[in-house]
């Protein structure tokens, strides 16, 4: 099938590559040119494991082109997704601009019976919006659908390829048909639904999601005050299939792209039809408080953290990317220089888009954990990366002076690190 990807974010590169891997004729269209001149070059924008081989190989085999020309990317497509972002704006909602200016941008190219499909994350209606603009520009007919996205950062590929379900939704059967074909060789069970429903599942998925980790951070601050093992309550709450393990890990929160962002879009989209969401509101302010509610614990054992020489690992939202959007580091890392700390951190990926994007941030960079362990007295773990999760704690003890691990992301095991002579603290345990 020949088809266009419109946006080249962890989305819209993800979905390109593993089409075009299938055999498809993929375009990738995105308006920063650097972006495409990068990719032409055969060089991947962002890390993620396994997409640079996937791209290459596609690139060489000609069945996968970049290009910022919608004159030559549109005409020949049968299908084409849209997978530019939806960021917040100053109220919270989805910002559209991106997707409205994809709209625009594609119509007066558009050929017969193409089918338009939307994969970025749109609140409910917003396919009519786009409709609009379409319909505006062409005469010819195309159809609209929304195939939303579950992937997730640092398992993009595996998740695009063996995810649990395929959303399907449009009112259309010519268009079903084609979009069911296209995901043929995807695994997962196939959800036919109208197209409100399926941008809708999206938020229902994504903000249930945020709930359970809020919900888990919840419990532990309780567990904190009872004297419980959050660890072992989870793990007990999750064995329940009715609940599920996954999702239910403590730390100082969700971060990221997503969830901070379509957390704040839905409870937008409700006010305005004036629905109350008092779950999804609560599992934000939970979010919203639990560096704090860390920060606090970590004063408890330190004092005053003002001239404190403190140790943070991690800078990325989570482990396996070098992604820093929403990161709960960074909130954290802008709080201990607020008490006037002084921080020195490493993260195997991140630091270099840290520099770039926060260099207000008064941070001493280090190339490694040991580099950061021989300047602090404290070693906060704010990124749950593997690499922390079997921290050398003889290492740690010979070369340096820490004597508290404040484990903000719960991955290390209690017993082992006072063993070795430290201080521990985490959340609920
Ligand atoms: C999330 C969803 O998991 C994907 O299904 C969805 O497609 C994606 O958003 C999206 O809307 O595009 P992602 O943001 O890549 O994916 O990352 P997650 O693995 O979901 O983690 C989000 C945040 O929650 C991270 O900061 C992570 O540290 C935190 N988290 C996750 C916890 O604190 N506890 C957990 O148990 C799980």
């Amino acid at each position: 099938m020949k088809v266009a990807v419109i946006g080249t974010g962890y989305v819209g590169l993800v979905t390109a590559a593993i089409l075009a891997d299938f055999g498809n004729q993929v375009v990738g269209v995105d308006i920063d040119e650097e972006k495409i001149k990068t990719l032409q070059k055969g060089q991947t924008p962002f890390y993620e494991p396994g997409l640079s081989d996937l791209l290459l190989r596609n690139q060489g085999a000609r069945r996968l082109i970049f290009t910022i020309d919608y004159s030559q990317a549109i005409p020949p497509a049968e299908v084409i997704f849209i997978c530019v972002g939806t960021p917040s704006n100053e109220r919270g909602e989805a910002d559209l601009n991106y997707v409205f200016s994809a709209a625009k941008s594609l119509a007066p190219f558009l050929t017969e019976k193409a089918v338009v499909v939307i994969k970025s994350t749109v609140p409910p209606g917003t396919h009519l919006e786009v409709k609009k603009i379409i319909d505006k520009l062409t005469e010819v007919k195309y159809y609209l659908a929304s195939v939303p996205e579950f992937l997730r950062e640092g398992s993009a590929l595996e998740d695009t390829l063996r995810p649990d379900r395929v959303i399907i939704g449009t009112d259309n059967k010519y268009a079903q048909k084609v979009l069911l074909d296209l995901h043929r060789p995807i695994n997962g069970k196939r959800i036919l639904t109208d197209v409100v429903s399926a941008q809708l599942i999206k938020y229902a998925a994504n903000s249930f999601l945020a709930s359970k980790i809020s919900y888990a951070n919840e419990i532990a601050r309780l567990c904190d005050v009872y004297g419980a093992d959050v660890m072992q309550v989870m793990e007990g709450v999750g064995e329940d299939k009715r609940i599920g393990k996954a999702f239910l890990h403590p730390g100082i929160g969700y971060g990221g792209s997503c969830f901070p962002k379509d957390v704040k879009a839905i409870l937008a989209f409700a006010k305005k039809k004036e629905v109350e969401l008092a779950v999804i509101a609560g599992a934000h302010r939970t979010n919203t408080t639990q560096v704090n509610y860390f920060i606090e614990k970590i004063k408890k054992h330190l004092g005053n953290l003002q001239n404190k020489k403190i140790g943070v690992l991690g800078l990325a939202f989570k482990g396996n990317t070098d992604d820093i959007r929403q990161s709960r580091a960074l909130v954290l890392i802008k709080k201990l220089l607020e008490e006037k700390a002084e921080v020195y951190a490493y993260d195997p990926l991140a630091a270099t888009s840290v520099k770039k994007f926060f260099p207000e941030l008064r941070i001493n960079y280090a190339s490694n954990w040991q580099q950061v362990a021989k300047q602090a007295e404290a070693l906060i773990i704010a990124t749950e990366w593997n690499e922390f999760k079997e921290l050398d704690l003889e290492e740690l003890k010979r070369i340096s002076q820490v004597k508290y691990i404040f484990d903000g992301r719960n991955i290390l095991n209690p017993a082992k690190v006072k063993l070795a002579g430290f201080h521990y603290v985490g959340l609920g345990r």
